[in-house]
């Protein structure tokens, strides 16, 4: 079988390189040269674990190449994807498909065969319909059926979710698009992966509904730490104690600073303006929204409070300014709320991440970068933690008190014991847990 894949993002091109594994012919086209040029070249253009291997494997196989001539990709092709981006639009939270129209206008210019025109980016409902129209109005005579296919992979293990996945969702509207889709997942049937056939809209709706489930289910388990501070509890053993009833489930109730990321924030908004314009208002989701802004916020006064109520003068070691561990990526990071209120109460701010630091720098000015974690910590007041790669959970602590100004950490991704911590004579504060 043979695919283009429009737009070389996270989704794009994970989806493109794993296609090309399953052992279909993927073209992956993208507008930006310097991009395609570095990807020919076998440069990543994200980080991402596996995914540098898997590309040079299947570009070594013949089954997966780049481009920027859309017409040249969709030869012969069986589907072509529309895998860019819909950031949330200035102004009012809605998706901005610009980009998602800008393609299937295009896509309907090169149309010459039956063809499947699937939407993989996360698009508010009636965005396939509104394609199909585009298409439609560009070429009245052109054979095709447009399919939606969310995809429900995460960044950091974006490879395993994709090969691995827990269902694949499929909106079609016809048979023949439905089984094109079908075909292409063929190798997930060996592993028994469900496949859900479904309309358009409600496949549209369908990756919404995922998305803002989880992000709720975060808030949640954020507020019930906020509570078990405030009455000696432990929010872990909450989360065991409710997560092992299976109608509940044991993921996404780890508490934190507040979700971030380049889809938790967009996809709750745009989900919550499509529902205000309907007139089918999501009230719960209304709240997580602002819950979690508001929370982002005031981590930074958690860390204030654990420097003795100022951080004016003082220096701030933080470990970590990713959204999360195994990403560069900086979309909607927690850090980009609270480094900046630490600066504006007078700290100095000395950071590090292993991925992050050189899109940091654009967004968070005035931080002092170190080379490693210990980097950042010679004389600092503080140490916090932001996001937890796995290198900050086996710190020396011995040396990190050694060199912190005051054994005080603030651990806001709960990586350490606070047991543990108390022994090693450090001020240790952490989410949810007796200290
Ligand atoms: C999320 C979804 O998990 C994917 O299924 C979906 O495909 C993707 O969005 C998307 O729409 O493209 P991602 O944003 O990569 O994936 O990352 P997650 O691992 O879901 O984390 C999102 C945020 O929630 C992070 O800030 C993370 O720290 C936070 N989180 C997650 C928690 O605070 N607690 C948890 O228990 C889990």
């Amino acid at each position: 079988m043979r695919i283009a894949m429009i737009g070389t993002g996270y989704v794009g091109l994970v989806s493109g390189a794993c296609f090309s594994e399953f052992g279909v012919h993927v073209t992956c086209v993208d507008k930006d040269a310097g991009k395609i040029e570095r990807l020919k070249n076998g440069e990543i253009p994200i980080y991402e674990p596996g995914l540098d291997d898997l590309v040079a494997r299947n570009v070594a196989a013949g089954r997966l190449s780049f481009t920027m001539d859309l017409k040249e990709a969709m030869q012969g092709v069986d589907a072509v994807f529309i895998a860019v981006g819909t950031p949330s639009r200035r102004g009012d939270g809605h998706a901005d498909l610009s980009y998602v129209y800008g393609a299937a206008e295009e896509i309907a210019q090169h149309l010459d065969h039956y063809t499947v025109v699937v939407t993989k980016s996360t698009v508010p409902v009636g965005t396939g319909r509104e394609v199909e129209a585009i298409i439609r109005r560009v070429r009245p005579e052109a054979e095709f059926d447009v399919a939606s296919n969310p995809e429900f992979l995460r960044e950091g293990s974006a490879i395993g979710d994709f090969m691995r996945p827990d269902r694949v969702v499929i909106g079609a509207t016809s048979d023949r698009a439905g089984e094109v889709m079908r075909r292409l997942y063929r190798p997930l049937y060996l592993i028994e992966t469900p496949i859900v056939v479904t309309s358009l809209e409600t496949a549209e709706l369908t990756k919404y509904a995922a998305n803002t489930f989880l992000a709720a289910k975060i808030t949640f388990i954020n507020e019930i730490a906020d509570l078990c501070e405030k009455v000696g509890a432990n929010v872990h053993d909450v989360a065991r104690g409710i997560g092992l009833d299976g109608r509940i489930g044991k993921k996404f109730l780890h508490p934190g600073p507040g979700y971030g990321g380049s889809c938790f924030p967009k996809d709750t908004l745009a989900l919550v303006r499509t529902a205000q314009q309907v007139g089918s208002p999501l009230r719960i989701i209304e709240t997580v929204v602002d819950i979690n802004d508001k929370r982002k916020k005031q981590m930074a006064e958690r860390i204030i409070a654990a420097c003795g109520g100022s951080v004016d003068g003082k220096t701030v070691a933080v470990l970590g300014v990713a959204f999360k561990p195994n990403t560069d990526d900086m979309r909607d990071s927690p850090s980009l709320d609270i480094v900046p209120a630490l600066q504006a109460a007078g700290a100095h701010v000395r950071a590090f991440d292993p991925a992050a630091m050189h899109e940091a720098e654009k967004l968070l000015p005035g931080v002092e970068w170190a080379k490693d974690a210990y980097g950042t910590l010679e004389g600092a007041d503080c140490v916090a933690i932001l996001t937890e790669w796995n290198e900050f959970r086996a710190l020396d602590l011995r040396r990190v008190k050694s060199m912190l100004k005051r054994p005080v950490m603030i651990d806001l991704r709960n990586i350490y014991n606070p047991e543990d911590m108390a022994k090693a004579g450090f001020t240790y504060t952490s989410i949810g847990r007796p200290s």
